[in-house]
């Protein structure tokens, strides 16, 4: 997402990873690399002649992940989907072809599109399914034409905003940060006795850090170059509510999708859908936990490619997680979810007898019904993090789908485990990490 160019075997030039997100959908389309070495491509073009598939185009650039590779673009004629697996499946075994087979549509055959690389986040931003000053009619600013047309600045910027630039500035008005005061002396007074250690460990770091406290309203600016050097998570504005699935997939580049308004005056203690108190004080404190951050990105890897059964079981193992999890520290019960450190009334409820409390089984978890609107009638205790990790990350080798993935972080992109070359890359990864290892410990001796 560079911008690019690539050669083209039909002699123009184009920009191949712009085709990698404009996939129509009548369309089948895949990306594939192969060694570079004489009669590659001819072997891979009679695959193709063999089914009777025509390519309707075909592109290529040298690969960017193997140095003796080349990345081919093809669109293919789609006529029969039966041959195009076989196909797809020959490239893989026979000739050891890293595949990725490109779709966004809903064909139950076809795995579900992706981002390959942090800035085709980029997409979400004109993929939200509300915009700014679309407000429901039990909105308490439905009537307010003035925080109408604030929600609808603030939706703007994040329309406008793109990966890589820094998150603009809000000056935000004395009404806004009377509101924020109140919600954050409020919650702060709570804190010490209901939130978990990770939550209490982390907040005099932003109050130093990024300008948490009563009297403003920290810039997201601020806060996300903070995440970054704690846990590599990032924030990024978005102008409206985002779907599940593009919503996890943030997750797992370690990129939250954050608001940046703030709810209406009027009711300070209640607001119908997320808001900057909830993002800042709900869950970037948890965000900067790198265990945290581990287990928040387990469930954005999951869910690439997932089908939408399982995107929607892993939304609900996330609200039950990352928004209203419980966890048990020293024999206690604790709130991590970020719902419950964002809200007073119910921060207070969740530690009372009066909810259900239930050991967290992301099987079971993932099929519990929930409300919205009021408080949970049920919530999931986590043992710890990294109990809640390892029990993610089983429940994710249950979702159909024909490979595994890995975020590399250097390249800020995902690889798609699905071939020996890939692989190899990764044990020749974990190789040097545990010549690492092994050295340091020798030290330590
Ligand atoms: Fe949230």
């Amino acid at each position: 997402m560079n911008g690019e160019t690539c050669k083209t075997i039909g002699g123009h030039t184009c920009d191949l990873d712009s085709k990698e997100n404009n996939i129509e959908d009548n369309r089948f389309s895949l990306i594939f690399s192969l060694k570079e070495e004489v009669g590659a491509l001819a072997k891979v073009l009679r695959i193709f002649e063999e089914k009777d598939v025509s390519l309707t185009h075909i592109e290529s650039r040298p690969s960017r992940l193997n140095k003796d590779e080349y990345q081919f673009f093809i669109n293919l004629d789609n006529k029969s989907t039966a041959d195009l697996n076989d196909i797809v499946r020959s490239l893989r075994n026979n000739i050891g072809a890293t595949v990725h087979e490109l779709s966004r549509n809903k064909k139950k055959d076809a795995v579900p599109w992706f981002p390959r690389t942090i800035k085709d986040l980029d997409v979400f931003r004109k993929q939200i399914l509300s915009y700014g000053e679309e407000l429901d009619s039990d909105h308490p600013g439905f009537t307010d034409q003035v925080y109408r047309a604030r929600r609808k600045e603030f939706a703007d910027i994040a329309f406008n905003y793109t990966h890589g630039k820094p998150i603009p500035r809000v000056t935000y008005t004395e009404q806004e940060k009377k509101t924020w005061g109140v919600i954050f002396r409020e919650l702060k007074s709570l804190y010490p006795t209901h939130a978990c250690y990770e939550h209490n460990h982390v907040f005099p770091l932003l109050e130093e850090y990024c300008g948490y406290n009563e009297d403003q309203i920290p810039q997201l600016e601020d806060v996300s170059n903070f995440l970054q050097t704690c846990s590599g998570f990032r924030l990024r504005p978005i102008a409206g509510l985002l779907s599940s699935r593009d919503f996890l997939t943030g997750l797992a580049f370690r990129v939250f999708h954050s608001t940046q308004y703030i709810r209406h005056w009027s009711k300070p203690m209640y607001t119908p859908e997320p808001d900057v108190c909830h993002e800042l004080l709900g869950h970037v404190p948890l965000l900067a936990d790198p265990s945290f951050a581990q287990f928040s990105q387990e469930i954005g890897l999951a869910s690439l490619g997932a089908p939408d059964e399982y995107i929607d079981m892993l939304s609900t193992v996330y609200w039950f997680t990352v928004e209203f999890g419980i966890c048990k520290q020293e024999g206690k019960l604790k709130a991590y979810g970020a719902g419950l450190l964002s809200s007073f009334g119910e921060l207070k409820y969740c530690l009372t007898e009066k909810p259900e409390f239930r050991t967290f089984e992301p099987e079971k978890t993932a099929l519990q019904k929930y409300p919205i609107t009021e408080f949970q009638p049920v919530y999931y205790i986590a043992e710890s993090f990294e109990d809640a990790k390892e029990k993610i990350r089983k429940f994710s080798t249950t979702i159909p789908r024909p490979f595994s993935v890995r975020y590399n972080p250097y390249t800020q992109s995902i690889e798609v485990l699905d071939n020996m070359q890939q692989l190899k890359n990764l044990a020749d990864c974990i190789n040097s990490e545990v010549g690492i290892l092994c050295s340091a410990l020798k030290k330590l001796e």
